[in-house]
């Protein structure tokens, strides 16, 4: 049977980078004023104009009438650790004393099945109220968090990358790997899961310190018998950390090139944070295809550093956005943009609202090479949709009622904007959050 109804209202899309200027590059950004999206099954069937559109559509097909919204393209997270979600607002530290006091021992918890299964289901919840519809994820190192989070995703229908954390050393007895038993989970992890529905395996190593070059080195043979993998690990972060990884391999040039030596920097590799590097090391990056999650409440609030976002551009680095969660203090792409923004102006770059929700939706999308499914509004792409009330709360109202251009308008959402903003977010073709309604 057909699943097939019509989303109707002002429509936000982009088609490609906009740029760094106050005004977008031509034929970059896709709004329509009264848009239409006729879902079918899963996809965009048509994308138009909704007086274009209406004629062709069937007779008493459902309309979703979402005139005072704003529909987007759901919003991509690059890095996030699901099994983090109640540590996060954890008081105080950097990054090593913040693992080893609360991260580790929250991590631990994830080898009991509910106890991942639960908050497997309540990081879903959240991150659908707050309009974002793929992450890229990290669980634990244990097979089963990995299990409890594809199963509940593939329940919701979302496209989601995910990976079992590789570490073989340097963390609680109950956290660490055998080094080849941790390769084998992960070969069985791949072979139940990669490919499933919307579901896509990322190799999780999960930094240099806590894999030994054993480790490393199966992994990085993991990737080149299966370069369609995805692959997610951490990079100079923290001060500390990047002392340690030079005590740790002092055969490195530098910490990029432990990665480099175990083949695991290409295209579908996403490095978090990369706060401290050299030119040099972003060229290398830039070389490689790989992309930078950039993750600024998690920057703040660890005390990692400020992340510069144009020396990335510079090098043809590609930049995607996180909310890295625990570290982070916000699941929310509002959230996220509201940092990136105030980090560029401590650096004197600041964030045009076109850059910021660009790489939330397409700019993440192409980071990711998902944007064949995801990431824009057009025909044939996969229907998951985030729908903005750009007056739910009287603040909001006020505000919007001051602005002259869209651009306006959606700076002040990404400045005040939070779960309160997401009216509605579809995945999937299916409506899986409604504001204030619960949902079956
Ligand atoms: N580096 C290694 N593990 C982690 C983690 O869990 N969070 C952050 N922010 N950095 C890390
Ligand atoms: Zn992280």
């Amino acid at each position: 049977m057909t699943d097939s109804r019509v989303l109707r209202g002002p429509l936000l899309s982009f088609m490609n980078d906009p740029g760094e200027d106050d005004t977008p590059q031509p034929g970059s950004v896709l709004y329509l004023e009264d848009g239409a999206l006729w879902l079918e099954n899963g996809r965009i069937r048509a994308m138009a104009e909704h007086l274009k559109l209406e004629p062709e559509l069937p007779e008493g097909i459902e309309v979703v009438d979402y005139r005072d919204k704003l529909m987007m393209p759901g919003f991509i997270d690059s890095h996030v650790h699901y099994v983090q979600l109640e540590i996060m607002a954890s008081y105080g530290r950097q990054l090593l004393d913040w693992l080893n006091e609360y991260t580790f021992p929250e991590e631990c918890r994830f080898a009991e099945r509910a106890h991942a299964e639960a908050i497997a289901d309540a990081f879903l919840d959240e991150t659908l109220r707050v309009g974002t519809t793929t992450a890229q994820v990290f669980c634990t190192s244990h097979p089963t968090s990995v299990d409890t989070f594809f199963s509940a995703a593939h329940r919701r229908g979302l496209r989601m990358l995910a990976g079992k954390v590789l570490m073989d050393r340097h963390a609680p007895d109950a956290l660490v790997d055998d080094t080849y038993g941790g390769i084998r989970d992960t070969e069985r992890l791949i072979g139940d899961w990669h490919g499933k529905g919307r579901l896509g395996y990322t190799l999780t190593p999960r930094f240099a310190p806590t894999s030994t070059r054993e480790q490393l080195d199966a992994t990085g043979g993991l990737l080149r018998n299966a370069p369609d993998l995805h692959l997610q690990t951490h990079l100079s972060e923290n001060q500390g950390e990047i002392a340690w990884v030079a005590e740790l391999f002092p055969e490195a040039s530098d910490y990029l090139n432990v990665y480099e030596r175990y083949g695991l920097v290409g295209p579908k590799s996403t490095f978090a944070h990369g706060i401290h590097l050299s030119q040099d090391a972003r060229n290398r990056l830039a070389q490689a295809g790989a992309n930078i999650a950039f993750c600024p409440t998690s920057n703040l609030f660890l005390g990692s550093g400020l992340f510069d976002r144009l020396a990335c551009r510079e090098a043809g680095l590609n930049v995607s956005l996180a909310s890295d969660i625990g570290g982070g203090t916000d699941l929310s792409g509002f959230g996220t943009l509201k940092a990136a923004y105030q980090v560029g102006q401590l650096l004197n770059q600041p964030l045009t609202p076109w850059q910021g929700f660009y790489r939330l939706t397409l700019g993440n999308a192409r980071a990711l090479h998902l944007e064949t499914h995801i990431g824009s509004l057009r025909e044939g792409a996969e229907a998951d949709i985030v729908v903005l009330d750009p007056k739910a709360t009287p603040l909001l109202e006020r505000r919007m009622a001051r602005t002259a251009s869209l651009s306006e308008r959606l700076f002040a959402l990404m400045i005040l904007g939070d779960d309160r903003a997401v009216h509605a977010t579809w995945a999937n073709g299916q409506c899986v959050h409604q504001r204030d309604k619960a949902m079956p």
